[in-house]
């Protein structure tokens, strides 16, 4: 496995590779990596001849100093793990390497980045737009893997991909959110929950597969008291958001019933570590 800290010198090895025609798959993490971002590695070296997987925990996507602070890091455990998964190229610039200098660029996403995560992590999407069209620019994939456990902002970076990067033909793939036994959404944040926290934390996954089905006989109103009121009354859990939304349009949707084409979308709160999980119907 090579390991790049330089821009530079990923690219005279990137130069090389696309000379060749060689396919590049791109999996963009911030570490601390789990059997979720393992799939998206696999699913790469399926349909890649390279895969390459950026480690980089970005400040500027963090609204909270604290949450940045205490954001799980294990560099070697992560080269390990993507060593033994036989991943060929890993990415872990710093922050300098990435923002030499403070930029101002606004990308107009339609409002998509102005809902849900958007509207409680002010600034959240700008920071991915900004870190990912970056990547984008640097790897120029030819297909770049996003989990639907962060639904949001796969349905953002396609927007992303449609609006700023026409020409670059970068295909967006969208795996399936890896769980836990138990259900819970694998996460780095889960590594922050104790016992207790983590017990609770269940709780999230198992009301919405409760209450998010397809013939599901209760109204929206309905399924919304239930999710808020199962949840909230754990000890340990505060619900922040519950919406149910359009798969394109990430806004809540009209019609009483749960429909195909829908997406029940959550984030908890179990005591300070904030966890999130959708279902799709
Ligand atoms: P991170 O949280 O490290 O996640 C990296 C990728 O792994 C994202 O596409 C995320 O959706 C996916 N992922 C995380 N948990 C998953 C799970 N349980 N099942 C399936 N996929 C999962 O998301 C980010 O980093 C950042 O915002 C990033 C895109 C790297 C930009 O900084």
């Amino acid at each position: 496995m090579n390991i790049y800290r330089k821009i530079i010198n990923l690219n005279v090895n990137l130069a090389k590779l696309k000379k060749n025609g060689t396919t590049i798959g791109f999996v963009p993490t911030m570490g601390s990596l789990h059997e979720g971002h393992l799939s998206l590695l696999k699913r790469s070296k399926k349909e890649n001849d390279v895969t390459i997987v950026s480690l980089f925990v970005n400040p500027e996507q963090f609204n909270s100093a604290v949450d940045l602070e205490l954001y799980p890091r294990d560099e070697l455990k992560d080269f390990k793990m993507l060593e033994e998964h036989a991943n060929d190229i890993v990415f872990c610039p710093d922050v300098k390497e990435m923002y030499p200098k403070k930029e101002e660029h606004f990308f107009e996403l339609d409002g998509l980045d102005s809902v849900m995560e958007g509207k409680y992590r002010s600034g959240h999407f700008q920071g991915v737009a900004k870190i990912v069209s970056k990547f984008f620019e640097i790897i120029k994939p030819n297909n770049a893997y996003f989990g639907k456990k962060d639904f949001q902002q796969a349905v953002i970076i396609k927007y992303l991909v449609k609006k700023y990067f026409k020409k670059s033909d970068i295909n967006i793939v969208i795996c399936d959110t890896v769980r836990e036994p138990d259900g819970l959404a694998m996460s780095s944040r889960n590594l922050r929950l104790n016992k207790a926290q983590r017990k609770a934390a269940v709780l999230v996954s198992q009301t919405l597969f409760k209450y998010i089905k397809k013939d599901s006989k209760l109204s929206i109103t309905d399924i919304k008291k239930k999710v808020f009121d199962t949840i909230n009354e754990n000890q340990y859990l505060q619900t922040e958001y519950f919406n149910i939304v359009n798969n394109e349009t990430l806004q809540d949707i009209e019609s009483e019933r749960l429909e195909h084409g829908v997406t029940a979308c959550i984030a908890v709160y179990a005591d300070e570590i904030r966890l999130i999980d959708n279902v799709s119907v």
